[in-house]
This record gives C-alpha cells, sequence and structure tokens, in this order.
C-alpha cells in the first residue's frame, strides 16, 4: 500500500483498493459494494472481490443470489483462471468475483494459494479491484490489505471499533516489518514486539525500531522505509454526530505519534436508514436512494480517491 505503482498504458491507474477494519458489522461490505457502484457510474471498470472467505456476502449487498462460480472456485482450482469466476452484477461496469460460501475460511488458505491468488488479482484488467475483507487480524486477511494500494481502514465511532482498527493497524505494518527484516535476528525481534507482553519491552513500533538499532544499525533502514510507506486511509461510517468526523482527524494524529505512520482520513459516512432498510431488502442502498445522505457521502468518497490523476501524488 505505497501509492507508488505506475499508471498502466490506458492512462488510468490500475489499483487495488481493500477495505479492513478488524471489526465486523462496521459496514466494510456495504461501503465495498456501493464504493464499487459509484465507481462504475462513474465510466470506471470495477471489480469488487468478496475476499471474505469465511463469511461472504457481498452478492446480498449486490442484490444478488449467490453466484454458482466463487473464489473458492479459483483458490482449489476447481477453475483455471481467476477471470472464470467473474460474474455480472447487472450494473454496467461493475462485475464480481463472489466470496467462497462453501470454503472453510480464510485460515485454511494455504501460503502458495494465497501467493497465487494476490498476482491473479493484480494482473486482473480493469481499473480498480476493490476487496472487502472479513473481520479479524488474521494474516491472511491482512495480506490482502497490504497489497493494497488504496487500503481504507473502516471505523464506526465507537471505542470497541477504533480499538480494533488500531490493533488491524499495528498488525498490518508488523507483518511489512516483518517481510523486509534482513536477517533472522531481526526478523524474531519483529515477531517478539507482535507480542504485547513480549520479555524485550517493545510496546510500540518506536520501541522496535530502537530494539533492531541496537541489534543491527544496517537493519534500521529498510524497516523505516517501509513504515514511510505505509499510508492507511481511514473511513468513518455510520457518523451520526457532526462532531464525529474529529475522530478520523484524532486517529491521524494518534497513528504519527503512537505507531510512527503517516495515515490519512479519507471521509466519512453518515448514519442513514436507507442502508439497512435497503439491505434488508437485499438492495444496495446507492442504487435504491441516490439522493440519500449515505450515497452522497460515498460519492463524495468515491471521487475523492480517485480523484486526480494519480493518488500517489498525496505522497509524493
Ligand atoms: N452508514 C450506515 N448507515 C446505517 N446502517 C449501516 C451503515 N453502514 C452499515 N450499516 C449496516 O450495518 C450492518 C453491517 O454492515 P456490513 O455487513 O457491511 O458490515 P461488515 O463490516 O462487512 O461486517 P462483517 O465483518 O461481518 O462482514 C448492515 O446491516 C448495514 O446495513
Ligand atoms: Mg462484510
Amino acid at each position: 500500500m505505497n501509492g507508488r505503482r505506475p499508471g498502466t498504458a490506458g492512462g488510468s491507474a490500475r489499483q487495488i483498493w481493500s477495505l479492513g477494519g478488524g471489526k465486523g458489522g462496521i459496514g466494510k461490505s456495504v461501503l465495498a459494494a456501493a464504493l464499487g457502484y459509484e465507481l462504475a457510474r462513474m465510466g470506471k471498470r470495477v471489480i469488487l472481490i468478496d475476499a471474505d472467505l469465511g463469511g461472504a456476502n457481498l452478492h446480498t449487498c449486490l442484490g444478488m443470489g449467490a453466484p454458482e462460480k466463487t473464489l473458492g472456485d479459483f483458490i482449489l482450482r476447481r477453475v483455471e483462471r481467476i477471470e472464470d469466476v467473474l460474474v455480472e452484477t447487472g450494473f454496467r461496469g461493475l462485475r464480481l468475483i463472489s466470496g467462497a460460501s462453501d470454503f472453510l475460511g480464510a485460515a485454511n488458505i494455504k501460503h502458495l494459494q494465497k501467493v497465487r491468488v494476490l498476482s491473479r488479482i493484480r494482473s486482473l484488467d480493469v481499473d480498480v479491484v476493490i476487496l472487502d475483507l472479513g473481520a479479524g487480524t488474521a494474516f491472511n486477511i491482512i495480506d490482502f490489505f497490504l497489497i493494497s494500494d488504496v487500503g481504507l481502514l473502516t471505523l464506526v465511532p465507537e471505542p470497541t471499533s477504533i480499538e480494533s482498527g488500531y490493533r488491524f493497524l499495528k498488525a498490518a505494518l508488523y507483518r511489512r516489518l516483518r517481510a523486509v527484516a534482513p536477517t533472522e535476528a531481526i526478523r524474531q525481534i519483529v515477531d517478539a514486539a507482535g507480542d504485547r507482553k513480549n520479555s524485550l519491552g517493545i510496546r510500540t513500533p518506536l520501541d522496535l525500531l530502537n530494539t533492531v538499532a541496537m541489534e543491527d544499525q544496517r537493519a534500521l533502514e529498510p524497516l523505516r522505509r517501509e513504515m514511510a510507506a505505509f499510508h492507511p486511509r481511514f473511513v468513518l461510517n455510520q457518523v451520526r454526530d457532526e462532531e464525529d468526523g474529529v475522530i478520523g482527524h484524532q486517529l491521524v494524529t494518534a497513528c504519527a505519534r503512537h505507531l510512527g505512520i503517516a495515515a490519512a482520513y479519507a471521509g466519512s459516512v453518515r448514519f442513514d436508514d436507507t442502508v439497512w432498510k435497503s439491505l434488508r431488502q437485499r438492495r444496495l442502498f446507492a442504487v435504491d436512494a441516490p439522493t440519500s445522505q449515505a450515497a452522497e457521502d460515498v460519492r463524495r468518497l468515491a471521487r475523492a480517491l480517485s480523484g486526480g490523476e494519480n493518488l500517489a501524488i498525496e505522497w509524493a
């Protein structure tokens, strides 16, 4: 998630967005569906992927029945190509790779299967791929978040969600740092840091850097570089109070102070009865009520996130 990926020859940058958040039931799936729909309406070619391998339901958010072919069929090699599990949503420009309803869950996807899926997702020929992630901080969920160019950390303005979101980001950061650890000794320090009660006394990523510096000064640079390239963006959902918006900015400050990373606040979506009312009828609120507050907010978010020619500019 580094925003450095160059644009494709067609001019529009091919990007992977993901919606994570650590906690369940906060709106990752409905926002993924609505963002995909709005981007498609803006003329982009979009593929939504239900990467919630344990609890796939993105198709329901789009008003569809469970598709016959799913990501599970690709993971288990029942089909050859990831394109073979693509289905039309009925909305122009928007296609879906449905989650694996018959699959046992994220915990069961093996490393090589994951590498294959991630590389095939990257090669899909569209403008934007949106990954809807499951709840929790399992490596398989975090790895999907980390391949994204735009990692959207979804939160609702409640302490439990904020705690989960923070844990999610910390786990994601350590996972990134582990991947660039140049030696086994440094990898072990990063692994130890992941345990809150570790005996090395590492409580924050900044403590981790200090410990690494004492062990091997040369190992510091790749880790620092990795931290500097990590730019998650917060999306605050189910906002009921104007003042809740402040939370987004506070989180950015807290990330810089406690995690040493430059996060950004992407925007908020108001709590809106049309969202759950539409879902109850197996319909997408953005389609049903395009002038509703939540639909307006998602549209604004979609424009802001895809705005400009290149999302990397913000971080250049
Ligand atoms: N802005 C909103 N206003 C009102 N209701 C909302 C809003 N966003 C989400 N909801 C409701 O919250 C519920 C949970 O949404 P959703 O299934 O998208 O969460 P999730 O984060 O994907 O959960 P899980 O981790 O279990 O997959 C749904 O009933 C949805 O209608
Ligand atoms: Mg979901």
